[in-house]
């Protein structure tokens, strides 16, 4: 069963939370990234938590191990269900970052959220990688990143949907995939590189996609958001 998160990346407010409003209960999980937070920072989490939702907290994290398990002691109070580092930041940072969501989570009576990985950005592919110095093949970086993700003890990582059937050759059953880079056939492919539609990522055994623009750009956002639906369903 792959789950549906819908990215809320407009970084107005009031038009991220109508959105969610008018896309629940089809959906109820929903990712809060970058630029809605730097908008509106953690109130916008405890609104979605209001209306009933799940919340995703991707800001990515990537920095010195301290900072890291600083920022996730911070979060980890939030009540988010998942959260995002970058397994680049390696195994000494996954590590805090873990401890820091514990601490944060259990000094708020809290669960604990899930701390998921980005391996490579999907909008990247080997040409860019190259161009960072990482020689490597997307597919074999994404390998190499998981199985540190793994080792370091987060619950699972964000990864395309190309990579899915790799990963779950190193890692145990449990290890979430989240992917993002979703392109129903009828949508832009925009800035993404490593993309695949709702029906591939389901059939690779996503645990969850993760859509942007395809539903928050569409005429109609319920209407995108069901026709996906039932792709993940029907794969
Ligand atoms: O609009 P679109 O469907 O491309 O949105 C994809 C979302 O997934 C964005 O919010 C982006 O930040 C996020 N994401 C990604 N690639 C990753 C990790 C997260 O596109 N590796």
């Amino acid at each position: 069963m792959t789950e549906l998160i819908v990215a809320l990346d407009n970084p107005d407010e009031r038009e991220a939370l109508a959105l969610a409003e008018e896309l629940m209960p089809a959906v109820d999980f929903f990712k809060v990234g970058l630029s809605l937070f730097a908008a509106a920072g953690p109130a916008v989490v405890d609104r979605l938590k209001s209306l009933g939702a799940s919340v995703f907290l991707d800001l990515k994290f990537h920095d010195i191990p301290a900072q890291v398990e600083g920022v996730c002691r911070i979060v980890g109070a939030y009540g988010v269900d998942m959260v995002t580092v970058h397994t680049f930041g390696g195994l000494e940072m996954m590590r805090a970052a873990q401890r820091g969501l514990i601490a944060g989570a259990s000094g708020a009576n809290r669960g604990v959220p899930i701390a998921v990985g980005v391996t490579v950005l999907t909008s990247l592919d080997a040409g860019d990688l190259e161009a960072t110095g990482v020689t490597a093949l997307p597919q074999d970086q994404v390998g190499r990143l998981a199985a540190l993700a793994e080792g370091a003890g987060l619950a699972g990582v964000v990864a395309s949907a190309l990579e899915i059937p790799m990963i779950r050759t190193i890692t145990p059953k449990s290890f979430k995939v989240v992917t993002p880079g979703i392109r129903p056939l009828w949508a832009d492919v925009g800035d993404q590189k490593r993309v695949a539609t709702p029906a591939e990522a389901a059939k690779a055994g996503a645990d969850y996609v993760v859509v942007g623009r395809p539903i928050t750009g569409a005429d109609d956002s319920s209407e995108a958001a069901d026709r996906i639906i039932e792709e993940l369903v029907l794969k």
